[in-house]
């Protein structure tokens, strides 16, 4: 129950670009293969920001899942689905709601942030200052505890840590816990109860990490333990109370440097794209007509790599005996700049050939991608519903 697991989500922006691939799915690709891993649209996310001008969202969502797949996500080893098919999130988010101090919202860096930047909309509302808690939700119902993203996202793991630490506190604590534990730790069987109280001490008194993540490893190991046990055994470790809610880790993308275009980040509002899905003329077109270094007007002026954006789509894609080649060529003017775009075209488009490949099956077969949404969302509803029964328990509500 509290094993390793993955969860990202992303707003749905329709189309998705290189920078997408190089900066998020290359890590979740690599991830699918190390973690169960969930990643999902986050659809109600976007209307915090856009409520006023939602356009096609079911569209945009379709359109970025058939990215994920084409980039190489695959359905078999992730869970795939969109938020508000689990309307479970919506439910645990209300449920915080009740015990989230306002003033913590408002701390939230992205809350002043994003009302500065994107000004000329009014985001005072309810769900815009709510949106962190609404992530935390999308987190703690999956008790996921490894969150990719990148360094901008990192208060909002924070934030879920101390939701997930006030709600343990707040709801985790039942009479007689420490019996209770005891009981618990005598379902371990007596080897496992031994090596789990040894743990435990080592933690406790000595503050000692290591001990805590082999008393995780060595709960996770137990197949029959009820949700009840293992949470008071969780929990026990660390405190006295159960722990319900799991505080996630943020696991940092290390930031790809993919540049756009013209050298800044590549970025759908700067205009300097290549899509994941962008046809083989198109990229040739658009790289052929990038900007080189501004001084190097005529082929027998000498230019230089660092003041050109071709360079760093060199630094991306080629190998060392070519970043070689353009460097000297550049610098002695012994090459031309079409000369050298050649091989980052060609990187390109065998980059994305079997993207293409991959795409085509999903457009030519809409039903398809229905059914990997489909079962995508049923997989990830069943966890949810396990969290959520125990956070209404937790909370007061089992009307069972
Ligand atoms: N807030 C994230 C973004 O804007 C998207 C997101 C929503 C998310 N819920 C999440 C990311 C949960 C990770 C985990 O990029
Ligand atoms: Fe840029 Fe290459 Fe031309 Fe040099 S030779 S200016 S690196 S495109």
């Amino acid at each position: 129950m509290y094993a390793e697991k993955v969860l990202s989500g992303m707003r749905p922006t329709g189309r998705l670009h290189l920078g997408h691939y190089h900066g998020v799915l290359r890590n979740w690709i690599k991830l699918q293969h190390e973690y169960p891993c969930l990643f999902f649209v986050a659809d109600w996310h976007a209307l915090t920001t856009a409520y006023d001008e939602p356009g096609n969202i079911t569209a945009s969502a379709r359109d970025m899942i058939i990215d994920w797949l084409a980039a190489g996500v695959d359905p078999t080893q992730a869970t795939l689905f969109i938020q508000s098919k689990v309307p479970e999130h919506a439910e645990l988010h209300l449920l915080l709601s009740m015990m989230t101090p306002l003033g913590w919202l408002e701390r939230v860096p992205t809350y002043k942030d994003q009302q500065e930047k994107l000004e000329s909309k009014d985001l005072s509302t309810y769900g815009f200052l709510g949106y962190p808690l609404l992530q935390a939700a999308d987190i703690l119902i999956y008790r996921a505890n490894r969150v990719p993203v990148g360094d901008d996202q990192v208060p909002h793991i924070e934030f879920t840590r101390e939701i997930a630490r006030r709600f343990n506190h707040l709801y985790g604590r039942e009479p007689g816990f420490e019996d209770k534990a005891r009981e618990s730790v005598k379902k371990l069987g007596s080897k496992r109860a031994k090596l789990y109280e040894n743990l435990r001490t080592l933690h406790q008194e000595k503050g000692d990490e290591t001990a805590l993540d082999n008393a995780h490893e060595l709960l996770d190991e137990v197949q029959n333990l009820s949700h009840g046990d293992r949470e008071r055994l969780f929990g026990y470790l660390e405190g006295s109370g159960k722990m319900i809610l799991v505080e996630p880790d943020a696991l940092l993308t290390e930031a790809s440097r993919m540049p756009g275009l013209d050298g800044q980040k590549m970025s759908k509002s700067y205009g300097n794209t290549i899509t994941l899905r962008e046809d083989a003329d198109s990229v040739k077109k658009k790289i052929r007509t990038m900007q080189t270094d501004p001084q190097r007007v005529r082929r027998t002026d000498a230019g230089d790599p660092d003041k050109c954006p071709v360079w760093q789509f060199h630094v991306v894609y080629s190998g060392e005996d070519v970043k070689q080649w353009v460097q000297t060529g550049c610098r002695s003017a012994g090459i031309g700049c079409l000369e050298c775009k050649q091989p980052v075209i060609d990187a390109v488009l065998k980059e994305q050939e079997p993207m293409l490949e991959r795409a085509r099956m999903y457009e030519e077969d809409p039903q398809l991608v229905r059914n990997i949404i489909a079962d995508g969302c049923e997989k990830a509803r069943k966890q949810a519903q396990e969290t959520m029964r125990e956070v209404r328990d937790a909370m007061g509500l089992d009307y069972s």
